[in-house]
């Protein structure tokens, strides 16, 4: 899959993001996603596929537990752009089973109890690329990983077209273009997952250390991002 991975690398080298997207768009049609969680990042790709009509269909993955702030983000995503985004829920059958043996705050309790549902695989299925908002600067272990990549539990390529892009210029697109983005990002909130598992940092402060405060600091991944079955970080 190396190889794979070095076609696609050279196909996009030197490209922008809206012609790296346009491009595998071409070569993988109908076989091509993108997931957001309506975050800054995701929101300028968002933009991107929405406002120049690139044939990559856009998901999130619905926990049910997502801050108010992230629902109005996505009506208003849809209401400006018009375009669906398409929303996977965890299976109900696995949830009402899962809460009835745990209690609904499971997840606080381990690691492996915070990644057991979650429909990921079922959003993926079929296609041959993901998409993704991952930048490089994010966390050190991102900094490990490349734009291009093999994912080996979904058997398909990951692509991050804002990889190498810094905050500032995330949020300097934003305002150029004007792009809705989630209130919390002016709240002390730089990256943003579910409610129960994100608080505010402090200024300065590590970009991801709102995000599972409980556990291990080394280990900061929701188990979506994982290389060779191995969750980074
Ligand atoms: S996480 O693994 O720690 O949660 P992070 O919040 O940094 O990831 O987001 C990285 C990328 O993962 C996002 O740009 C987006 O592509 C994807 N992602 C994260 N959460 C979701 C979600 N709930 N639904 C869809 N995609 C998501």
């Amino acid at each position: 899959m190396n190889e794979l991975v070095a076609d696609i690398k050279h196909q996009i080298s030197g490209l922008d993001p809206i012609e790296a997207l346009s491009e595998l768009a071409a070569h993988s049609p109908g076989k091509i996603v993108f997931s957001t969680s309506f975050g800054w990042e995701d929101q300028v790709i968002s933009h991107i596929i929405f406002s120049n009509n690139i044939p990559i269909k856009v998901f999130t993955l619905e926990t049910g537990r997502l801050f108010p702030e992230t629902y109005y983000t996505w009506n208003r995503t849809m209401d400006i752009y018009g375009k669906p985004i398409h929303a996977f829920y965890p299976r109900h059958d696995l949830l009402e089973e899962m809460v009835n043996q745990k209690g609904p705050t499971s997840f606080y309790e381990s690691v492996e109890n915070r990644k057991e549902v979650e429909p990921l695989s079922r959003a993926l299925a079929g296609n041959d690329c993901w998409i993704t908002g991952i930048r490089a600067e994010q966390s050190a272990s991102r900094q490990d990983m490349g734009n291009v990549e093999w994912d080996e539990p979904h058997q398909l390529i990951k692509f991050h077209p804002l990889f190498d892009w810094t905050l500032n210029e995330v949020k300097a697109y934003i305002r150029l273009h004007d792009i809705p983005y989630n209130p919390l990002h002016d709240r002390g909130f730089p990256s943003i997952g579910c409610a129960p598992c994100t608080r505010a940092v402090q200024p300065g402060e590590d970009f991801r250390s709102g995000r599972w405060w409980w556990e291990d600091q080394s280990k900061k991944e929701c188990g979506l991002h994982e290389v060779s079955g191995e969750t980074l970080g």
